[in-house]
């Protein structure tokens, strides 16, 4: 069985990779690299002792996708191709429309002229707005983003709805993924963030390595246990577990399934320092800052679904993502450069 994987040299596609060769599926990865390097490829070989093909191709690009779909027998994709910066999109919504949307389109089409109709898609939990109250399940209606980023998400979730409501013969997986964090144990793969880091968890890592200096806490005063922000943070492992669960599903029947991928826990900012000092023995200083805009005070997931249906659950614990973050940031201090 040969899965293509968009995005598959990125921080979450290169992990599933590995989760997928481990399973014993074939592999097929397609990026443009536009956030990656070739380098995560060969550290997955590394890994998994298992060898597959990468194409570099932008998925806009449908003759390109054509050709390797001539070339390979897929079937199924997992499409994690995609722009991911929330604050980058509020400046460039044109290029996140274009790359998120118009590269869904292209690689549907391209799947369908093929007759390889099963597709897991990475979805958000942004989708859920802030018009929703935690913990969120996927019965909720959809809210409403903040940010061209999460609007493509929307938006392509719908397509894929469209698309199966069009044709039963597709199987559409929308996995709604909570706060990635951590990295392989190995500490050969990991997240990789160009320039200064938006998330939480990059940023930490790069201060315990000395790059930055200090963390600003984005607010201190929501409605939370300790007034900071509280996420659903779920090891990059489980997730990509999440998504073999997803996958095998899938495979076996059509429709359109949603699943949260989280670990149903809310962790507040100052939990996450805290654990990653103490687990890693580092330091760690930040200060109070004013509230980001767009950020909502609590986002965690009901994973009673996934549980229940994919039999999956996350296990790793938070001193666990803190630990792997860290074993991959000390000893790649720059990323996949050397
Ligand atoms: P990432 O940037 O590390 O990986 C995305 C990959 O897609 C990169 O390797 C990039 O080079 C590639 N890519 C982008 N546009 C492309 C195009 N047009 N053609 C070919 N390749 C292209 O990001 P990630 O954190 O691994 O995220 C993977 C997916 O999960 C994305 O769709 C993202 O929106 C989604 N997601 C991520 C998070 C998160 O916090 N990391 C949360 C929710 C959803
Ligand atoms: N935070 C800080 N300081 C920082 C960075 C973040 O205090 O320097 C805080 C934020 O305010 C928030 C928490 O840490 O309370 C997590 O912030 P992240 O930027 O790491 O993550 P977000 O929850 O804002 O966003 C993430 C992904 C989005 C995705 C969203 C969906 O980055 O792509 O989860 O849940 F859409």
């Amino acid at each position: 069985m040969s899965i293509l994987v968009t995005g598959g040299t990125g921080y979450i596609g290169s992990h599933t990779c590995v989760e997928l060769l481990n399973a014993g599926y074939d592999i097929v990865v397609v990026d443009n690299f536009c956030n990656s390097s070739p380098m995560a490829a060969d550290r997955v070989r590394e890994i998994t002792g298992k060898d597959f093909k990468v194409y570099r191709c932008d998925i806009r690009d449908r003759d390109g996708l054509k050709k390797i779909f001539e070339e390979e027998k897929i079937d199924a994709a997992i499409h994690f191709a995609g722009l991911k910066a929330v604050g980058e999109s509020c400046q460039k919504p044109l290029e996140y429309y274009e790359n998120n949307i118009w590269g869904t389109v292209a690689l549907l089409e391209v799947m369908r002229d093929a007759g390889c109709k099963t597709i897991v898609f990475s979805s958000s939990a942004t989708v859920y707005g802030s018009e929703n109250k935690v913990p969120f399940n996927e019965t909720m209606p959809v809210g409403t983003a903040t940010n061209p980023y999460g609007t493509t998400k929307i938006y392509i979730e719908n397509i894929l709805q469209d698309l199966y409501k069009s044709d039963n013969g597709w199987s559409v997986s929308l996995l709604r993924y909570f706060n990635p964090i951590g990295a392989h144990p190995s500490g050969r793969i990991g997240e990789n963030p160009n320039g200064i880091p938006n998330n939480l968890m990059p940023y930490i890592a790069q201060i315990a390595v000395g790059k930055r200096e200090k963390l600003s806490i984005f607010g201190d005063d929501y409605p939370t246990p300790d007034g900071t922000g509280v996420r659903d943070y779920i090891h990059v492992v489980d997730l990509a577990l999440g998504h073999i669960k997803a996958l095998d599903r899938a495979l076996g029947k059509t429709g359109v399934d949603i699943y949260n991928l989280g670990t149903g826990i809310g962790y507040s900012v100052l939990d996450i320092v805290k654990t990653f000092i103490e687990v890693n023995g580092v330091d760690i200083p930040y200060e109070i800052g004013p509230r980001r805009p767009g950020d909502i005070a609590e986002c965690y997931a009901n994973a009673d679904k996934a549980a229940k249906e994919l039999g999956w659950k996350a296990e790793r614990t938070l001193a666990d993502m803190c630990r792997d973050t860290w074993n991959w940031q000390k000893n790649n201090p720059n990323g996949y450069e050397n």
